[in-house]
């Protein structure tokens, strides 16, 4: 990891672990801070000016002239050469960066390089989530860049990690004028690359269906994908790949965005006529409009590029090493959860306490930890059409209160942890009888009810500090040692009181803000407390949420096989700890298919493990396996959270078996678990080629005397025993013994 800069060719070298990101500042190209390299390393210092010929520049006669900081720019050069922050106006007419509305009602803007700052550590952003880090483990440069017209000053944050190939990106503008301006785009991260030689990867999905992974060859025009609905959303992740068309899993080079931020994002890749393509991430300029008057800042929020030269594989260990060790809260990026069991499958609505407490009772010798008590204990919830808002507890139900509960789970040895929407708000709430200004709303209009509900005014403090006050002493009312905070709904009739009408545009972030500072004032007072992020299954699984809770719901679909491919999606990014999975009752709610109890635990075991069932209605024999499936959780859960992860063979992709990997980051011992989805004949053994292995060890397959090379079981492969019937799993655990060698 360094960034250098060199005062000879006036450009910067950010270099991670094997790429190398090049920024060039020239004074006789105007001060323009153009983008000049983003790939495999290269060495320090090289002049890449001559090599930064989008089309047209190498004949550029300007560069030989005397050019003064406010002369144009010559269009045939601002279109077609690469640009770090791109602005609308003078000649570059592909996607922009920044959309400053000036007090003349346009956008032209200008802006040009004034300085740099380059230290060690990296700041945290105020008020929004971010990647941290220590003076000894990353290292950040500023750009600063100025429109002379307007007076906006642009800071670029870039920030690179030892031993990462990562980048992460932000930009920060002030109105250094004297007039208000209006910013209309203020996009996070932007570079252009020399070639539309990519595939464009990215995970689409809806409700019970998340992140399934789609790969087209780019295209000329723009490729893009976003969200218009207040979330990240079920639809598209806040996630693009590039990927070189022979990338695979293992080798070929890609480029991963993914946007730290829970609410409207766009992503985009445009390619130009001339084959090159411009990456742009950052909030939604859709309805985006925020006033910036003389002497204020606006941050946008942070994204991380990725660069591997090992493939997917590489992109996705890259991520979940970063997001370990420098997004998730410390308190638990490492730390083994409790197995818990959730209420939600089993009872939905219908439980009092007398149930609770036998769920509790049924579960404790099992081994279980955790009882967690989900939607419809408060107000007088009995289905979803009531009591959002009114937090406190249905004594009908949960009769003797909530302390009493949880104290008598404490009593049987269990931990409790309970549901949360505190987002939201029921017409059918003493809440919305006293405050009926208090949800979004535009004057004159009926606003839009989903699922029952209306969405909170987060962007005024009133509103906000009520619903922490609520949160708060739900938790101080008893030990409560888990929050599920759930959001189902999308935000609609975005309109406040509050906010004067050239302010209304302001609200979708300032929704956004307001979650994150609630978040943000929870974990800070409960350090302790384990928070996992939901949203109508898993419709926020952001890096924005993971800088707050460690796990986050993955999907409402608990089907093992449909989670083979939310899986697949999720893990291509986040690490396996943070995907909230469980093990449930068949025939599956969602699809109505019947599993092995043992598939649906070896499935729940490549995220963070537990149970979503009515214990005391499951056969015997499936109770019988408990214990078993609580001991591997045990046995496996510090790999599974801490070591790599290696994608062996995609259902997704072949349609009949599924397997992933887990190795230890020493490489000392390997998790393998495989899928058969469908059953064939005459498939007597499969061979699977492992990965991640140290090819120059031995492994013995537990539980037996066998020990095989590290290079046999990657190169020729490994038998997969016979299993007849569908839906059938194995988990094959590898541990080093190097006693042949
Ligand atoms: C949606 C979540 O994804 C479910 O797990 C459950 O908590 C329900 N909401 C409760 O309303």
């Amino acid at each position: 990891m360094a960034i250098t800069y060199s005062e000879k060719l006036h450009t910067f070298q950010l270099d991670g672990k094997s790429f190398s990101y090049v920024i060039g500042v020239y004074p006789e190209h105007m001060n323009f801070i153009q983008h000049l390299y983003f790939g495999a390393k290269i060495p320090v210092g090289e002049n890449l000016r001559d090599m930064n010929n989008f089309g047209w520049h190498a004949s550029f006669e300007a560069e030989q002239a005397e050019i003064l900081e406010l002369d144009p720019p010559e269009p045939f050069f601002t279109d077609v050469t690469g640009f770090e922050y791109p602005t609308p106006g003078t000649g570059d007419h592909r996607d922009t960066a920044l959309c400053i509305r000036n007090k003349d009602g346009n956008s032209v803007t200008d802006i040009r390089y004034t300085g740099y700052k380059i230290y060690k550590g990296k700041n945290r952003l105020t008020n929004l989530p971010s990647l941290y880090g220590t003076e000894e483990d990353c290292e950040t440069l500023e750009l600063y860049a100025k429109d002379y017209y307007t007076g906006a000053e642009v800071t670029l944050i870039y920030t690179v990690f030892e031993g990462s190939d990562a980048l992460v990106r932000s930009a920060k503008v002030c109105n250094g004028g004297k007039d208000a301006l209006k910013l209309e785009n203020c996009a996070s991260l932007s570079f252009d690359l020399k070639t539309m030689d990519f595939d464009f990867i990215h995970l689409w999905g809806q409700h019970n269906q998340e992140r399934n992974l789609s790969r087209t060859p780019l295209q000329h025009g723009t490729q893009s994908i976003d969200s218009k609905r207040g979330a990240s959303g079920h639809y598209h992740n806040p996630f693009i790949a590039l990927a070189k068309h022979n990338a695979d899993e293992r080798s070929g080079e890609v480029y991963g965005i993914n946007f730290v931020y829970s609410g409207n994002f766009r992503i985009s890749a445009e390619v130009t006529t001339l084959g090159t393509t411009r990456v742009m991430a950052g909030i939604n300029p859709f309805e985006f409009r925020w006033n910036l008057l003389p002497g204020e800042e606006f941050q946008s929020p942070e994204c991380v590029a990725v660069y591997s030269d090992e493939g997917l594989g590489g992109m996705s260990r890259t991520f979940h090493r970063l997001y370990l060790d420098h997004l998730i809260p410390e308190r638990w990026a490492y730390t083994k959860r409790p197995l818990l069991i959730n209420s939600w499958e089993a009872a939905t609505f219908d439980f009092d306490t007398e149930k609770l407490i036998s769920f509790a009772e049924t579960v404790k010798d099992l081994g279980i930890e955790m009882l967690v008590m989900d939607d419809g204990w408060f107000g007088h919830r009995n289905d979803d059409a009531t009591s959002l808002g009114d937090w406190f507890v249905n004594e009908n139900k949960i009769k003797g209160g909530l302390k009493h509960l949880v104290d008598e789970v404490n009593k049987l040895g269990l931990k409790f942890g309970i549901w949360m929407e505190p987002e939201m708000i029921s017409p059918d709430s003493e809440l919305y009888r006293k405050h009926p200004d208090w949800a979004f709303a535009v004057p004159e209009r009926t606003a839009t009810l989903s699922r029952n509900q209306y969405v909170l005014d987060l962007s005024r403090k009133e509103v906000r500090d009520y619903v922490y006050e609520c949160v708060h002493n739900v938790i101080s009312s008893a030990n409560i040692e888990y929050v599920k905070w759930d959001m189902n709904r999308q935000l609609t009739d975005i309109g406040s009181v509050e906010f004067a009408g050239d302010r209304q545009g302001e609200l979708a972030h300032r929704y956004v803000l307001g979650v994150y500072e609630l978040q943000e004032r929870l974990v800070n007072n409960f350090p302790d407390l384990l928070l996992e992020n939901c949203s109508g299954g898993g419709a926020r699984f952001d890096p924005g949420m993971l800088y707050y809770s460690p796990q986050i719901w993955c999907s409402d679909d608990t089907d093992a096989i449909e989670r083979l491919s939310i899986q697949e999606g999720t893990e291509l990014i986040y690490p396996l700890s943070t995907m909230g999975a469980h093990v449930s009752d068949c025939p599956n709610h969602t699809v109505g298919r019947s599993t092995p109890f043992m598939t649906r635990a070896h499935v729940a075991l490549a995220g963070t493990f537990g149970y979503e069932l009515d214990i005391t209605k499951i056969s015997e024999e499936e109770r019988a396996m408990i214990p078993e499936q609580v001991s591997m959780y045990h046995k496996y859960n510090d790999l599974v959270r801490e070591g790599d992860y290696y994608r062996v063979a995609s259902y997704r992709e072949n349609g009949l078996y599924d397997c992933w990997m887990v190795v230890a980051k020493d490489k000392s011992e390997a998790l393998v678990t495989y899928v058969q989805v469908l059953g064939r004949p005459n498939v007597h053994s499969r061979k699977i080629k492992l990965l991640g292995l140290d090819v120059t060890a031995g492994y013995r397959l537990d539980g037996t005397e066998k020990v095989y090379g590290g290079d046999l079981l990657m190169n020729a492969g490994m038998l997969i025993e016979t299993m007849r019937g569908d839906y059938m799993s194995r988990l094959y655990h590898f541990v080093l013994d190097n006693s042949l060698t």
